[in-house]
């Protein structure tokens, strides 16, 4: 079984973290394929709690190397800050390799994230302001810089200068903003060459290398299928492929080398920033899972937007990713509710859909048709097996496999790593 992906199949922040954990030690090398610092990825070690926003979550697995793929944007101060910051908690981690092909993201796309969500006003996405999407739009434009391009100092400032070209144009005339100095970019760039240079790999090669041998790779995807730019509510969504052909693109390893493509899904549904969310609750039904969930973001501390269970939009994600299995986390959260509302389809203008919409006004429109599954109201947190779950709790889980078209595979019931209740084998 080399070749596993995990990917979100909501709006991120389903605990993609604690699924990738609970992979542990069979893993031999855990790899990031999309995104960067904006994500979160929380992990519950011995009642420590550890947030990864660009080191893959499988950096506490002290038996995984680890690696951050070309389809990955990175910033370096935060690579060091969170080595370090594992460093000065007594982990001891090994660096990750890091793609030759992956962009780095500079002083200047942070600026241009921040000035153009607050240009946007109310059209703003809601952004983490990490320089996600202005970077990924340089890689796109050909004027993105290049972990390698650390390796040649001189190149390095000659596209420094490129890029920032048009865009001290664009920061000084249209945002009012002072120019950005290239050396002075240029400079904090090479502040990390040193100390990156040895890990800097060829990362299709490395990884086709280490699936020859037999080795378990593990894809960690970071956001969610609904903010894929490609599959997600656009604009809605962030600027990379966090779906599972990302994984692919992402890291240089063809499709025929992946076995196993793990879904997870949150009980209920959350979303950060903007964008639908047909199921959402503005009530304080809403602030009740909010509270119960801690779903506050790893990233940007805003309060998540917290909703029921919506199955159109997990059965999609399931489709399109491939999915061979699910992880249910945070089942744990749900209980204590007398009813518990799961979405099974929308009305959309007047008009039944089963399936999740084809176009975003559609989606804007769809107003959730719910079917109502009795609670449960014991703690679940201690139940490792899933014959001793409360029996309405094994309902609501076997109703939304169902819903899903996917099997069930494990299911998180707290936060800790052993707080899991394991179906299937996953590796
Ligand atoms: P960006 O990725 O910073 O450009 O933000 C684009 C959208 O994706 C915003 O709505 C963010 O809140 C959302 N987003 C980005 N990363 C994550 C994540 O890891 N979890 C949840 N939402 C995210």
């Amino acid at each position: 079984m080399p070749g596993i992906i995990v990917v979100g199949t909501q709006w991120g922040d389903e605990g993609k973290g604690k699924a990738v954990d609970a992979l542990g030690e069979k893993v031999d090398l855990v790899v990031r394929y999309s995104g960067g610092n904006n994500a979160g990825h929380t992990v519950v070690v011995g009642g420590e709690k550890f947030i990864m926003h660009l080191l893959p979550a499988g950096i506490l697995n002290r038996n995984a190397t680890t690696v951050i793929g070309n389809g990955v944007v990175v910033d370096l101060d935060v690579l060091y800050h969170e080595l370090d910051g594992l460093a000065a908690r007594g982990e001891v981690v090994s660096h990750p390799l890091v793609s030759a092909n992956a962009h780095l993201i500079t002083s200047y796309h942070q600026t241009l994230d921040k000035v153009t969500e607050r240009f946007a006003g109310k059209k703003r996405i809601g952004t983490t302001g990490r320089g996600i999407g202005p970077t990924y739009s340089d890689k796109v434009n050909r004027v993105g810089i290049r972990v390698a391009d650390l390796l040649d100092p001189e190149l390095l400032h000659d596209k420094v200068v490129a890029s920032l070209e048009q865009k001290n144009q664009i920061l000084v005339k249209i945002f009012n903003r002072r120019e950005i100095n290239a050396d002075l970019v240029t400079e904090q760039l090479l502040g990390h060459a040193d100390r990156i240079r040895p890990y800097i790999v060829d990362c299709g090669r490395l990884l086709n290398d280490e699936l020859d041998k037999g080795k378990v790779v593990l894809f960690e995807g970071a956001q969610a299928h609904h903010l894929d730019v490609d599959h997600g509510t656009y604009p809605f969504v962030t600027s990379s492929n966090p779906t599972a052909g990302g994984a692919c693109t992402g890291t240089g390893v063809g499709p025929t080398r992946i076995d196993r493509v793990i879904g997870v899904v949150k009980a209920y549904t959350t979303r950060v920033g903007e964008g639908p969310f047909p199921t959402e609750l503005l009530d304080a039904d809403g602030e009740r899972l909010r509270a119960d969930g801690g779903e506050f973001g790893a990233t940007t501390g805003r309060p998540r937007r917290c909703g029921w269970f919506d199955a159109p939009v997990v059965e999609v994600a399931n489709r399109v990713n491939g999915c061979t299995d699910v992880f249910l986390t945070k089942l744990d959260v749900l209980s204590g509710w007398d009813e518990i509302p799961v979405c099974v389809g929308y009305q959309i203008n007047g008009r039944r859909s089963d399936v999740y919409p084809m176009t975003q006004s559609e989606v804007q429109a769809a107003k959730p048709i719910y079917q109502m599954m009795p609670g449960w109201k014991q703690d679940i947190t201690a139940v490792r097996r899933f014959d001793r779950l409360p029996a309405n709790c094994q309902a609501y889980v076997k109703r939304l496999e169902e819903l899903i078209r996917c099997r069930i595979s494990g299911i998180g019931v707290g936060p800790g790593r052993e707080q899991a209740i394991m179906l299937n084998e996953l590796v």
